[in-house]
């Protein structure tokens, strides 16, 4: 017996945002995945798959973040029915934008539907969060935990979980700028320091919490000056030519300010809605990375509300 399918979307988030690596996230308004399911007798099966990327993502559903944060949702919830799962991809996987933070908290909301919403919040963004931990090698749920929640999140603590989310200002413009590059979360995670010292901890405390003022009290300037990383985006620069370019694009295009997105590729540019215009800095990122033989695809979004059902 097969039930009625539901359809959610799950959109793209941006992780670390600075200072707050593996701590802070915000989603994103688009672009999204979209993920159906429908309840079937047991077992649970990835019918199709679809969008870009779509290739590489597995059938298995041992080892699909949709199904593996989907199977986790059921666990908590104390069903055993099954799911049959279909996968639309609107975030390509190796983007920085929270891909597989998408698929993982797409999965574990749907099946919270499906399970008739037994679960709080904080439990579907732990379900995402161990998708997340199995196919990228670390347990951060940071990208998983604005998806689910919206907004812009902080992580204060792991053990025990503990997240918060607050609605950034509105006038807040998010250009996404992703070019054609792939690097893996993995990958990405594995040329970092293994510590930080006191000069830089003491700068990312700093920016930190000056950047979640800044959210708190509508001041896109104090954003723009507070989105600062002495660490992590440091050691990854070298996996994104023309980061340093790109950025500074950007800025000198009006961003408040450009980084790297989450484990990139992806180069976020924040900007004020209210005085500027996304399209001008999206072009001229867009522009470099073409004039050096590399695509680029652009988005000018928002900060947005998280997994919805539509
Ligand atoms: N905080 C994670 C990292 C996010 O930077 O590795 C991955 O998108």
């Amino acid at each position: 017996m097969s039930g009625e399918w539901i359809k959610v979307a799950a959109p793209a988030t941006t992780a670390n945002i600075g200072a707050g690596f593996d701590v802070f996230g915000l989603a994103l308004h688009e672009p999204y995945d979209i993920i159906e399911g429908r309840r079937i007798d047991s077992g649970i099966v990835i019918s199709e798959v679809s969008g870009p990327g779509s290739d590489s993502i597995p059938l298995d559903p041992e080892q699909n973040s949709v199904s593996i944060a989907a199977m986790e949702a059921l666990r908590r919830s104390g069903e055993d029915f099954g799911i049959e799962i279909r996968i639309k991809k609107g975030i390509r996987p190796g983007s920085g934008i929270g891909s597989s933070g998408a698929s993982a908290a797409g999965g574990a909301y749907l099946a919270h539907l499906l399970c008739g919403e037994k679960l709080s919040p904080k439990e579907v963004v732990l379900c995402a969060a161990h998708a997340e931990n199995v196919t990228s090698g670390g347990f951060h749920a940071d990208n998983v935990a604005p998806c689910v929640l919206g907004g812009f999140t902080m992580i204060r603590s792991y053990e025990p979980f503990e997240v918060v989310s607050i609605k950034p200002p509105e006038d807040l413009g998010v250009v996404i700028a992703l070019p054609d590059i792939t690097v893996t979360t993995r990958e990405s995670r594995m040329v970092l320091p293994s510590e930080v010292s006191v000069k830089n901890l003491v700068f990312h405390v700093g920016n930190a919490s000056c950047l979640t003022y800044g959210m708190m009290a509508g001041d896109l300037g104090l954003i723009g000056r507070s989105v600062k990383d002495a660490v992590f985006e440091p050691a990854r620069t070298k996996l994104v030519p023309f980061l340093k370019e790109a950025e500074s694009e950007a800025m000198s295009h009006g961003a408040l300010v450009s980084f790297l997105g989450g484990s990139g590729p992806a180069i976020i540019s924040f900007y004020d809605k209210s005085t500027h215009a996304g399209e001008t800095i999206a072009d001229s990122i867009r522009e470099l990375y073409t004039a050096n033989g590399i695509g680029c695809d652009t988005w000018i979004t928002e900060c947005g509300s998280g997994c919805r059902r539509i």
